[in-house]
């Protein structure tokens, strides 16, 4: 019989509040495109953030914590496989972690918002607006980088429709609630080698990294 789950802390301070900021960020996006005008400013500012954002995660994917790495929740399509076919069971499996079908979900979001984000760099309203890049490109491109950043603005939000119908979906059938360890950082774990995070791990290499990201992105949207 396995044994019962441990409630240990697996979500690193950086992950939870790049967490928390991207969710701020994509709704701004969507309020300042739907106001339009002047708010379109902060589009092009809240953009840049959230590129530095998704890069930051993407490095923090390679040398971040345990459960943040992509080599811990990135599995091939056997186990992607058997997970799914066991989803409609009422038990639940405690991953220290997200389960190997969040983390494909994680994976396409960070790719949409990585297309959505390069694009705008490129795209033109028309009116007043234009990304910082899209001087260096011709007529033809730069709509070919507004049709891409109109289709996937809406790849972006059904994959986040989807998250959130997962994240309910936990909730109701599972009565697992993933939403409390996104903001403590803390949830129950089952196996033997599963090990809590120190409070503040990985927090200093979190503001390195973080720095870094966004300094790039600044030299590459002022170039
Ligand atoms: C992940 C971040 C972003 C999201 C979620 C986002 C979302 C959107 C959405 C939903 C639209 C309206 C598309 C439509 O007309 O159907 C839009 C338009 C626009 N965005 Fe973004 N955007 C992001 C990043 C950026 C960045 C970084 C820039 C520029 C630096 C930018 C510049 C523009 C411009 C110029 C438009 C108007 C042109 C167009 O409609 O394609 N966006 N954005
Ligand atoms: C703009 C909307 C959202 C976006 C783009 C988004 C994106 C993401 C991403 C990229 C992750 C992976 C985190 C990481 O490993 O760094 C994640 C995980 C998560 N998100 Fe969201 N999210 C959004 C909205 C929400 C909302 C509103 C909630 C709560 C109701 C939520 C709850 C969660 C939870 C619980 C996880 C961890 C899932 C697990 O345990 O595997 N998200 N989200």
């Amino acid at each position: 019989m396995q044994a019962p789950p441990q409630r240990l802390r697996v979500w690193d301070l950086p992950v939870r509040i790049f967490h928390w900021a991207l969710v701020a960020l994509v709704v701004s996006q969507i309020v300042t495109v739907s106001i339009g005008g002047n708010a379109m400013e902060y589009h092009v500012l809240g953009g840049y953030a959230i590129l530095s954002l998704v890069a930051f995660r993407i490095v923090w994917g390679l040398i971040g914590t345990r459960a943040a790495r992509f080599t811990n929740f990135v599995r091939g399509p056997r186990a992607v496989l058997r997970y799914a076919l066991s989803l409609n069971r009422a038990d639940v499996e405690h991953h220290p972690g997200h389960n190997p079908l969040g983390g494909w979900s994680v994976m396409a979001m960070l790719a949409s918002l990585v297309v959505q984000a390069v694009s705008g760099l490129f795209a033109d309203d028309e009116i007043m607006t234009t990304g910082p890049l899209w001087k260096y490109v011709s007529e033809d491109t730069a709509s070919l980088f507004n049709v891409i950043h109109e289709t996937n603005a809406l790849v972006l939000l059904t994959l986040i429709c989807v998250h959130l119908a997962a994240i309910l979906f936990y909730l109701v059938r599972k009565k697992q609630n993933l939403i409390v360890p996104m903001f403590t950082g803390s949830k129950p774990v089952s196996g033997p080698d599963a090990e809590s995070l120190r409070p503040l791990e990985g927090t200093l290499r979190a503001i390195v990294v973080l720095t870094i990201c966004a300094a790039v992105t600044l030299a590459i949207v002022t170039i």
